[in-house]
């Protein structure tokens, strides 16, 4: 008996920074993958060629947290969460580049629990998978990742409602290229994250759930930094609605300004840009035939995309939404 699964990465087209507040995300899958190739096993006993350590565990853990190697944190938040009868021995492969903000860990977590036999749904499966993110990092991420990695869809990027979990599937189209250029590892992103997300909290314990808030709303805040980083969610989950509509309707300059709009918006109001970030934001959005670009995910370093005319970057890699994971067999 054979396991063999695969899970793509992902980008965020817009939206960032908004699905735990329940707010709106556009996030699409790329033709990248993590696979998983294997036998049912007593344990679990995973080999990366990308780690010199293996991933080595029983079917019982009760911190992934502190689980060595670091990798296997992920697989064990997955174990944790899954409890399931019947472990595995396998190999993990991933061309999906590690620690660049392409959600190489949630392909990682999603890859596992259906090389595991998770048997449901893709809501619950990224549901699971997020639990277990949370478990393994520390990091009180939102759904984003996870549901895109299990949902994807091939041809389309997702808008996700993340406050009633609604997903619309959004066609590229034919005339424009997604581009990826990596800028840099990833930095002290995970207590920076968990300080935003704490400050959202505080700004809904002053004005509400954020996701129906509104900028006038925000004007009785009192603290600057609370005060932003609710303007950002406000704007941010407008900005989503709008590129959707935009790229629905091939309004392509219009879709390029609203990225450019949010990048802006990273920038100065949320602070998860870097200085290198936005200089390659810059650098692009002056180039012929790019239509915007921005920082995508959490932050803090990671890649920028960019939405362009065919062929107008000799840098980058031009990503193809694909299917979600699923089983190969
Ligand atoms: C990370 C998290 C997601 C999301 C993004 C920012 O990728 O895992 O849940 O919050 O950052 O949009």
């Amino acid at each position: 008996m054979t396991i063999h699964v695969r899970a793509p990465g992902r980008v965020n087209l817009i939206g960032d920074h908004t699905d735990y507040t329940g707010g709106m995300v556009l996030p699409m899958t790329i033709d990248r993958w993590t696979e998983i190739r294997g036998i049912p096993a007593v344990t679990v006993s995973l080999k990366s060629d990308d780690e010199p350590q293996l991933a080595e565990l029983p079917l019982e853990i009760d911190d992934p947290h502190s689980v060595e190697p670091h990798w296997a944190r992920y697989v064990a938040g997955v174990v944790a969460e899954m409890q399931p009868p019947v472990g595995i021995t396998g190999t993990v492969v991933t061309d999906i580049p590690i620690g660049a903000g392409l959600s190489s860990s949630a392909a990682l977590e999603l890859a596992v629990a259906l090389a595991l036999g998770f048997d449901g749904d893709p809501l619950s499966l990224a549901q699971l998978c997020r639990r277990a993110e949370i478990r393994a990092s520390g990091v009180p991420c939102g759904i984003m990742d996870q549901l895109i990695v299990a949902a994807g869809r091939a041809g389309h990027a997702l808008l996700i409602d993340c406050g009633n979990v609604t997903l619309e599937p959004v066609r590229i189209p034919d005339d424009v290229e997604i581009v990826v250029q990596f800028v840099a590892h990833r930095a002290l992103a995970s207590s920076a994250y968990a300080r935003r997300v704490a400050e959202c909290s505080t700004a809904e314990a002053e004005i509400g759930p954020l996701r129906t808030a509104t900028l006038p709303d925000t004007l009785s805040i009192t603290d600057e930094t609370i005060r932003s980083r609710a303007q950002h969610v406000i704007n941010e989950n407008q900005r989503v609605r709008e590129f959707a509509d935009a790229v629905n309707g091939g309004e392509l300059r219009e879709a390029g300004l609203l990225m450019i709009a949010s990048h802006a918006s990273l920038r100065d109001l949320y602070l998860t840009s870097t200085p290198v970030m936005d200089a390659a934001v810059e650098q692009l959005t002056a180039l012929p035939g790019v239509y915007g670009a921005r920082m995508t995910g959490g932050g803090f370093g990671g890649c920028v995309v960019a939405l362009t005319r065919p062929g107008a970057l000799a840098d980058g890699w031009v990503v193809r939404a694909v299917d979600g994971a699923h089983r190969v067999a």
